[in-house]
């Protein structure tokens, strides 16, 4: 943990991963070492890259979950040294795809992933803010809850969540997620998951008939309750359809825009 606070110290905004945060991305994000790689310089870890492992439509998925190289070790290509150390070992266990997010302007992290072959996919776009409470009251048709299930929900979606926000990543970590749900004869037609540990929305939908309707509105409203006065961001919301004008409505700035990148192994 040491090393990746470190190797984040300069990084293009705060991270600081406490030992909580870092269980949590680990069981989330299904980072499995025997994936994962460090660069070792006289016993000092010098750099790494943490693989997440996923099987998706029949098909194992690895995802570059962090990377990160100690100030004093960078310039010398570690990061695609390393991938050149760990792509073997992925293809032999039956890896079919690598992917990742890394923020626009991450000139050095854009440069090594384009070395080792990978391609854009999607540009990604982050917001930060404190949600505003919009109505005093909660709407009737709205409840808070911890007891939900997710995988009846993807009827609702206009596009596939990263894989930080993927189904599985928060079923993963179920007793840190908060469902807020929009009911219509007792349907659920809007929703939104909030991660009470990272302070994150990790998805949110309103079914398509169901829009322009304020639903989402009441939604974040709910969500304004919840929080009150925290910080709050929405991190990977797919560019062009992230709802960008509401977001900023309610309180939020866009922040970053990350590329989502893949690498096929096949
Ligand atoms: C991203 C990171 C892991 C890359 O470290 P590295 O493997 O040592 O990479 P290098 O320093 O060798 O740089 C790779 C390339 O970027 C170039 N580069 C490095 N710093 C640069 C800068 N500030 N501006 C422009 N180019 C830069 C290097 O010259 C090299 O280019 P080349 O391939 O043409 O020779 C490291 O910078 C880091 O730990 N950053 C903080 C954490 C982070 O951003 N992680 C990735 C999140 S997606």
């Amino acid at each position: 943990m040491e090393t990746i606070n470190k190797s984040f110290a300069d990084y293009i905004f705060q991270v600081r991963l406490t030992p909580e945060k870092l269980c949590l991305k680990i069981v989330s994000e299904q980072i499995d070492l025997a994936i994962s790689v460090g660069a070792f310089a006289d016993g000092v870890l010098a750099g790494f890259i943490l693989h997440g492992s996923k099987v998706v439509d029949n098909q194992k998925n690895a995802y570059n979950s962090i990377t990160g190289v100690l100030p004093e070790f960078r310039k010398q290509k570690l990061t695609v040294r390393m991938y050149e150390y760990i792509i073997p070992v992925l293809k032999e266990q039956g890896y079919r795809q690598i992917q990742l997010e890394a923020i626009t302007s991450n000139v050095p992290a854009l440069k090594s992933y384009i070395e080792v072959g990978f391609t854009i996919s999607r540009i990604l776009e982050c917001y930060r803010g404190k949600v505003k409470q919009l109505q005093s009251a909660l709407d009737e048709n709205i409840e808070i809850t911890n007891e939900w299930q997710a995988d009846n929900l993807s009827w609702i979606w206009d596009w596939e969540p990263t894989w930080q926000n993927d189904v599985l990543s928060i079923e993963n970590v179920k007793e840190a997620i908060t469902c807020i749900t929009y009911k219509k004869d007792a349907q659920i037609i809007g929703y939104l998951f909030f991660n009470n540990i990272t302070k994150r929305v990790q998805q949110f939908a309103v079914a398509r008939e169901y829009r322009n309707k304020h639903i989402a509105s009441r939604l974040f409203n709910a969500l304004a309750h919840h929080t009150g006065d925290t910080d709050v961001e929405i991190i990977n919301l797919q560019s062009e359809v992230s709802g960008a004008k509401f977001l900023n409505r309610i309180g939020f700035e866009l922040f970053i825009k990350q590329y989502e990148m893949k690498l096929s192994l096949a």
